[in-house]
């Protein structure tokens, strides 16, 4: 059997396609730059991981560093907020990238990326290279998509859609203390859409213009902070090899010093080899940052910036606070330490679809010694379908023996049911869908009861007792 054709991304972006992963947005219409839907296959993909990161992080939190116990709960904000937060969070001053424009091709490109971007112009060059290639100096592009709330479109009801989660949890961090029994150290998490709008989306959807986070915002002592950055980088790295990212292809890289932003005492990113990449290269899942008191602060006091060390209010040529804070007191009393405090903050900030692609890209397996090559490796926590149930032959009794158990394993775990095509053909659009376990009900379940049970790793059969198809899937899948 031949080797699929196309490059390693190539092929997975048409398998993504082909299987109902991942499909271009709008397609219909020629697609739209920087947006993805996901397909039948996706949604239950990117579900299993968001879920498992919620029942990980959230719900069932291992011990904390100091084997005790901790707290972690869940927020679900809105996309879009007042506009008083992103002047506070610095982001309407500074989340943007340089850009250049072409005044030829009318192209807006990365100031940073231009080597790499193929000019749109023909014969294929580089950004700039082409004689008549006319390109502006770089200035700054902020990255916030705007709205407006109500009729009237000015200034005055401008609006941003979030391009983080983390805000909403900062905002409400007051509401989150006033409403629950929770005691610092303790953890706010959110899953949700940020928007960005990138100038050049690529890699599949690896940058993507719409996209989804998976946050925490983690409040704690200043003096146990340093500890607790250290635990949730360790934990936040392990969490990604237990997902099934095999650990040559993960890494885990601390910020140099020159690299922090001002208030952070400490950043790690957690990457991942993506095949897109050149050999050696790695693209961030994660970041793991040590955030100090900057955002609680800065929507208490209105936007810091750092001066001689310190983080002090940002000041216009008036003297006066460029942006007011919310001046509502959203600091901590701790009743053990009888101390009053501003909770230092540890972040692990994830994108939902950055770990879905890595999860994709590390499933995608060609076995050429497989009538059909291409396989999805899936661990079996994240695969869409959990099991297949197949009636070799679609009479002589065998459907009346394979629907029960279909609908008995359908109540537990998403199941599919194919009574066509032969069987090896069933088999390998179950492997393209990484589906793990098959059973086939064939003409010896009539005689003693058994059903074939194939792994889609090594393609092994054994025969097992079909009362016990449940149970087997309930061992092989933890649940
Ligand atoms: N609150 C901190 C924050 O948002 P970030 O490093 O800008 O930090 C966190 O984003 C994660 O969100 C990234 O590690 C990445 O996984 C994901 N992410 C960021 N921009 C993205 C984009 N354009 N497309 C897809 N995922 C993105």
């Amino acid at each position: 059997m031949a080797q699929p054709a196309g490059n390693v991304m190539e092929r997975i972006v048409a398998l993504c396609k082909r299987r109902g992963f991942i499909f271009q947005s709008s397609e219909i219409y020629g697609g739209i730059n920087g947006f993805w839907d996901y397909g039948p296959l996706g949604v239950e993909l990117k579900r299993n991981l968001k879920d498992t990161w919620w029942n990980d992080m959230v719900r069932n939190p291992p011990l904390g560093p100091d084997g005790r116990e901790f707290q972690m709960v869940g927020l679900d904000c809105t996309i879009i907020m007042h506009p008083q937060v992103w002047k506070c969070s610095g982001h309407l001053d500074l989340f943007s990238d340089k850009m250049v424009d072409c005044r030829k091709c009318k192209g807006r490109f990365r100031a940073d990326q231009i080597d790499s971007i193929p000019c749109p112009n023909k014969p294929s060059k580089m950004v700039g290279q082409h004689h008549d290639c006319d390109l502006t100096e770089p200035r700054d592009f902020n990255l916030m998509f705007e709205t407006n709330i109500g009729a009237v479109i000015d200034e005055e009801n401008k609006a941003f859609l979030r391009p983080e989660t983390a805000q909403g949890i900062f905002v409400n961090f007051k509401n989150v203390c006033d409403s629950t029994r929770i005691k610092i150290p303790f953890g706010i998490a959110q899953v949700g859409k940020s928007f960005r709008n990138e100038i050049t989306p690529r890699n599949f959807t690896f940058r993507s213009r719409e996209f989804e986070q998976m946050e925490i915002e983690f409040f704690c002592h200043p003096s146990e902070s340093n500890k607790w950055y250290e635990y949730w980088r360790d934990l936040r790295m392990r969490w990604y090899t237990e997902i099934g990212l095999r650990s040559d292809r993960l890494r885990l890289r601390e910020h140099g010093k020159e690299e922090l932003s001002h208030y952070s005492c400490g950043t790690s990113d957690i990457e991942y080899a993506f095949p897109f990449l050149a050999a050696g290269d790695f693209g961030e899942l994660e970041g793991v940052a040590h955030r100090g008191d900057f955002d609680l602060r800065s929507h208490m006091e209105g936007k810091l910036v750092a001066k001689d060390g310190k983080l002090v209010v940002d000041v216009g040529p008036d003297g006066k606070p460029k942006w007011k804070g919310s001046g509502k007191d959203l600091t901590y009393f701790d009743d053990e330490r009888k101390e009053r405090f501003v909770p230092h903050v540890i972040e692990p900030s994830a994108g939902a679809d950055r770990a879905a692609l890595a999860v994709i890209c590390e499933a995608y397996t060609v076995d050429e010694s497989r009538p059909s090559p291409e396989l999805m490796k899936f661990h079996p926590r994240l695969a869409p379908i959990k099991a297949a149930v197949f009636p070799l032959v679609n009479k002589d009794g065998l459907p009346e023996i394979a629907e029960p158990l279909y609908r008995e394993i359908r109540k537990r775990w998403p199941a599919q049911y194919d009574a066509k095509a032969s069987i090896g053909k069933r088999y390998a659009r179950m492997d393209e869908a990484g589906t793990p376990f098959c059973f086939t009900i064939d003409g010896q379940t009539k005689e003693d009861g058994t059903v074939t049970v194939r792994d889609r790793d090594t393609g092994h059969q054994d025969r097992i007792d079909k009362t016990r198809c449940v149970e087997f899937l309930a061992e092989k899948l933890g649940r």
